[in-house]
């Protein structure tokens, strides 16, 4: 099956970077990595835990529409989607591998938990995969302007390892957030599955990160109190308000003309960038996401390290301030390759 009357519609970056994914978490790390926040603490925990099911199952189904699609830019796109994913849940296996061994063992019942319904999911037809595919990145998409925008209010305090960490998840996220919906429209097009999977891949994966937040929740002996009922609460609300309308959207309108622009206008610019040569804005999402982000965990050289950048730049995103546009330029110049 493919759908003919399907044209490629160019991606807002210029190219998805397939990173060593190098984050290191020292072996003693606290599960309770957001001091004061129990509830957010365990909920970014519980959604580590899936991806070590759903990434792969995102690279196996996008490896087998490869098979039924034949536009080189798609393929190309799918190619680097399918390199980040796996960059991603082999990080969060770590990730997720210390946090039982530092308090949480009962997180391998959810593990067994998910690894039957992702078999189960892949015994789907590819059509209903694709969809669950491009429904939950479009999740994801509204989950990045989520994380990045109130980045301060959610990790405040938090430890760098495990922040940095998410925040170039979401980075990346934002890097290949059009392939699975472009390829869902390059195989299918059909709108009816395609509004389908975006609550079955939303909700799928959200509802089994909240399966792993109250298992830890649980174990805590905290479920009953009324702090933590009222966390529970404000995090839902939270999530709904935030991440709810740009679930939506998608619905009504195609992916790309939905608000799918990036937090913080991560991709605006790049076609200035490109007059000023081949390699110069070839870092560029990244770069800019991490100069506008300016939280101090991009300031470490374990962080610099990690994604392959240079671990004495010169440069503007070492400092704790937000920088103006027009200086971004000079910071640039330091990832010229
Ligand atoms: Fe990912
Ligand atoms: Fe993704």
């Amino acid at each position: 099956m493919t759908n003919t009357n399907y044209q490629y519609q160019p991606k807002q970056v210029d190219e998805i970077i397939v990173r060593p994914f190098l984050f290191e978490f020292p072996e003693d790390i606290d599960p309770l990595w957001i001091p004061g926040h129990r509830v957010r603490g365990h909920f970014f925990n519980g959604v580590s835990l899936t991806m070590p099911y759903l990434e792969p199952y995102l690279v196996k189904t996008m490896r087998e529409a490869a098979n039924h699609l034949d536009h080189p830019d798609l393929l190309n796109d799918i190619r680097g989607f399918n390199g980040q994913e796996a960059s991603h849940y082999k990080c969060h296996r770590r990730l997720n591998t210390l946090l039982k061994a530092n308090g949480y063992p009962e997180f391998e019942q959810v593990e067994d938990g998910l690894d039957a319904a992702y078999k189960k999911l892949l015994k789907r037809n590819l059509r209903t995969r694709m969809a669950y595919s491009a429904g939950f990145e479009c999740m994801t998409n509204g989950f990045t302007t989520w994380l990045i925008n109130k980045r301060r209010q959610l990790f405040e305090g938090a430890s760098p390892h495990i922040t940095s960490f998410w925040l170039m998840h979401m980075v990346e996220e934002t890097e290949h957030k059009t392939v699975a919906y472009d390829a869902y429209m390059a195989y299918s097009g059909k709108y009816l599955p395609r509004a389908i999977g975006v609550f079955h891949g939303s909700f799928h994966v959200i509802g089994w990160g909240v399966v792993g937040m109250f298992t830890a929740l649980k174990k805590d002996g905290v479920l009953n109190t009324w702090q933590c009922i009222s966390e529970i609460i404000r995090l839902i609300g939270s999530l709904t308000w935030n991440v709810g309308p740009l679930l939506l959207r998608p619905l009504t309108q195609s992916f790309i003309q939905s608000g799918s622009a990036s937090p913080l206008g991560l991709c605006q610019g790049n076609k200035a960038l490109k007059r000023k040569g081949p390699t110069f804005h070839v870092r560029e999402p990244m770069s800019r996401m991490i100069s506008l982000t300016h939280c101090h965990v991009f300031n470490t050289p374990s962080f610099l390290s990690a994604v392959n950048m240079p671990t004495t730049p010169p440069c503007d995103w070492r400092t704790p301030r937000l920088v103006p546009r027009h200086r971004l330029g000079r910071c640039w110049h330091v990832h010229r390759t």
